[in-house]
């Protein structure tokens, strides 16, 4: 293939399939958004009832499932469910995630466990479903969604900034395994993106003494952190894997 070809052709999606969880808002909604604007079918796995038809919304070969990722039997139901009706599976973008935040000498059990589940362990085990299906068919790309709180401590971030530096460590060892396999698996770190998530988290005057320490002045916008998730996604980046690739604008580099 010429050089022209590869740069031409690496974007594109036509023909693949991916799962996004978290897929009917935020940072999950936008990397849904992009992936099926350059080809690809996409199915969004999500505890919002109305997932189907924000699926729909992007188009009619797109599907939406209502499930919660903690329900492992479900979420390999789906999975199977989504790579039978597709025929195929390509992509993965873990996304769905939670934040609880409390002071370190506040935080209740059912907080602890919730984030943990949510954030690690079912990123985990939709990974695992979705990796079968990948080797199966000879290969694919896994993105999960860990943060900035993977590599620097926030306050009252304690189980969440756990939670993120476990998806890193989990990244590495996937990328590891699964590279004989074709499978690329990296994770992506933001800082602070305007979502429900991020505005809930850094409201208010926190927000703003946020901002200051970030070099470039400003949160993130979902569709950024989808732009990085593409080119992971993407023929172009073959060769990286088991990186986290932070998206700070230099917050964690002081
Ligand atoms: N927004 C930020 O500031 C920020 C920064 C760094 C990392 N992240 C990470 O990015 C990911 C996406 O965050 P976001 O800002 O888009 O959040 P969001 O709250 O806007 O969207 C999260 C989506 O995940 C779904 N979800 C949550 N728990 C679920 C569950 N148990 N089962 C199924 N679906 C579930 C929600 O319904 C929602 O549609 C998360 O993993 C988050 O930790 C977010």
């Amino acid at each position: 293939m010429s050089r022209s070809d590869f740069w031409n052709q690496a974007f594109d999606l036509n023909g693949r399939c991916a799962l996004v969880t978290g897929g009917a808002a935020g940072i999950g909604h936008a990397c849904a958004t992009l992936l099926a604007s350059r080809g690809a079918r996409v199915a969004l796995l999500d505890r919002n009832p109305e997932v189907a038809q924000i699926a729909a919304q992007l188009g009619e070969r797109h599907l939406g499932i209502a499930l919660d990722v903690r329900d492992k039997a479900a979420i390999e139901a789906a999975v199977d469910q989504v790579a039978k009706a597709f025929g195929r599976l390509d992509l993965l973008v873990n996304s769905a995630g939670i934040a609880l935040l409390d002071k370190a000498l506040d935080v209740h059990e059912e907080a602890w466990d919730s984030t943990l589940d949510i954030n690690l362990k079912a990123s985990f085990f939709v990974a695992q479903a979705v990796a079968r299906h990948l080797r199966a068919g000879g290969g694919g790309r896994i993105v999960n969604l860990a943060s900035q709180a993977a590599v620097i401590g926030l306050d009252r971030h304690v189980a969440y900034c756990a939670s993120k530096a476990a998806v890193v460590g989990m990244t590495r060892v996937l990328a590891m395994e699964w590279a004989e396999f074709g499978i690329t698996v990296n994770a992506v770190s933001p800082t602070i993106v305007e979502t429900e998530l991020g505005k809930k988290a850094w409201a208010g005057e926190v927000g703003e003494r946020a901002k200051q320490l970030i070099p470039v002045g400003r949160f993130a916008r979902p569709e950024e952190i989808a732009a990085a998730v593409l080119y992971l996604l993407s023929d172009a980046a073959a060769m990286i894997t088991g990186e986290n690739l932070v998206i700070d604008g230099g917050y964690s580099i002081q």
